[in-house]
């Protein structure tokens, strides 16, 4: 799988990750901080989700000029009551406040089988795979629901304004000897982000995920990002919208955080998200067979007869895998945009200008 379009170049995964963490730490950022922000981005560039990859980055640092995002801020558990926390992230990084949440989770899924978690008030959580891969690491099970608190971009099926967030759902369960299996989407049609991607590239987006400020579907991703604005529009039909509904409300209300509604409604550039995750030990389960059976599915699942032009039938999570080892050999591509935002975002970081342009040459 070879993406590189013409006008798009390729950095080494390992050179971006330290021109992040030198941002950040420019920035005023931990050590340990900025590598856990170069972690997450990097990965989801890594994983084929440019939208939540370096490319955030000019958000973010907007979002501190904005007073928004806290650095060097960590997670508060609030509410102790054994295998249920409740952790106030403090628009601290969501990078380091829902990392420092899903430990402690782990931890007390191991003791008690269970243990959920409310996490509020993290400044953007990105890519929720991460979190669930967290979990998966340490041989656990675990669902996420997750609002944009305040940030609506999507419109509720039958609805043609924005009336919540693009509130991913994410599950993933460890596999034995392989990498896990991780369901992780936004519940629009595309992810935000995605818009942002194809209008920095000048390319339409496909049919059936946009709406214009009238309603009418467009795939001008130019709706989203200037005005009249429109729309995007849940996954699924009635479905998505259901299950964008109970994600604003998983992860914004029993979080103790807060949904989208008029009083909440998000002024400044932080993205702010709330995530309920439950994290569950699989070896709690009186189940031996677990692995066994989920195997033997997977293996008939994708037996299944290809339909035509498909290459293959993938299991959730397969398709981040192959694109983690087609970047990770030939490095990640960034659009020339975005590799511009990155290098203005380095400058307003503090970060000096021949150490800005031995990372900004790096690009090939
Ligand atoms: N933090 C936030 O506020 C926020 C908001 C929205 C989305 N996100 C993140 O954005 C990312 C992108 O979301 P998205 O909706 O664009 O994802 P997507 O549409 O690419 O769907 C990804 C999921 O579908 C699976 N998949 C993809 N192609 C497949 C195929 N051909 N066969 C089988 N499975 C397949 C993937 O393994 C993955 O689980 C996610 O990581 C999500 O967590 C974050």
């Amino acid at each position: 799988m070879n993406e590189t379009s013409k006008s798009e170049q390729r950095i080494a995964a390992d050179t971006l990750h330290a021109y992040v963490r030198a941002i950040w730490e420019s920035a005023g950022s931990a050590p340990r901080e900025a590598e856990l922000v170069a972690d997450h981005l990097v990965m989801s560039n890594l994983s084929g989700h440019d939208s939540h990859g370096v490319g955030m980055i000019p958000r973010y640092v907007s979002s501190l000029g904005d007073g928004e995002l806290q650095l060097n801020t960590h997670a508060e558990i609030v509410r102790d009551a054994g295998a249920v926390l409740t952790v106030d992230g403090r628009k601290g990084f969501g990078q380091v406040v829902a990392y420092e949440a899903m430990e402690h989770g782990i931890e007390r899924a191991k003791k008690f089988g269970v243990c959920a978690v409310g996490l509020r008030n993290a400044h953007h959580i990105g890519r929720i795979g991460h979190w669930a891969e967290q979990c998966a690491k340490a041989g656990l099970v675990s669902f996420h629901f997750v609002n944009v608190a305040g940030d609506p971009l999507v419109a509720p099926f039958g609805g043609i304004d924005r009336r919540f967030g693009t509130n991913p759902f994410c599950a993933a369960y460890p596999r034995e000897g392989k990498n896990p299996l991780v369901l992780d989407f936004a519940t629009a049609g595309i992810a935000y982000g995605k818009t942002r991607v194809a209008y920095n590239k000048g390319v339409t987006v496909a049919p059936g995920m946009l709406l214009d400020h009238e309603g009418r579907p467009t795939v001008e991703p130019k709706v989203m990002h200037e005005e009249p604005f429109g729309t995007l529009t849940a996954f699924g039909l009635h479905k998505g919208s259901g299950l964008a509904a109970l994600c604003e409300i998983f992860g914004g209300a029993l979080s103790g955080g807060y949904t989208t509604h008029e009083d909440t409604l998000q002024k400044t550039s932080a993205i702010m998200n709330c995530m309920t995750s439950v994290i569950l030990d699989p070896n709690a389960f009186d189940a031996p067979a677990a692995q066994a059976e989920a195997e033997a599915f997977l293996e008939w699942m994708k037996a299944s007869p290809r339909g035509e032009g498909v290459d293959a039938i993938y299991a959730p999570g397969e398709p981040e895998d192959a694109r983690r080892a087609e970047r990770g050999a030939n490095g990640v591509p960034i659009d020339p945009t975005t590799w511009k935002q990155i290098r203005e975002s380095a400058q307003k970081s503090g970060m000096a200008e021949a150490e800005i342009e031995k990372f900004a040459s790096a690009l090939s």
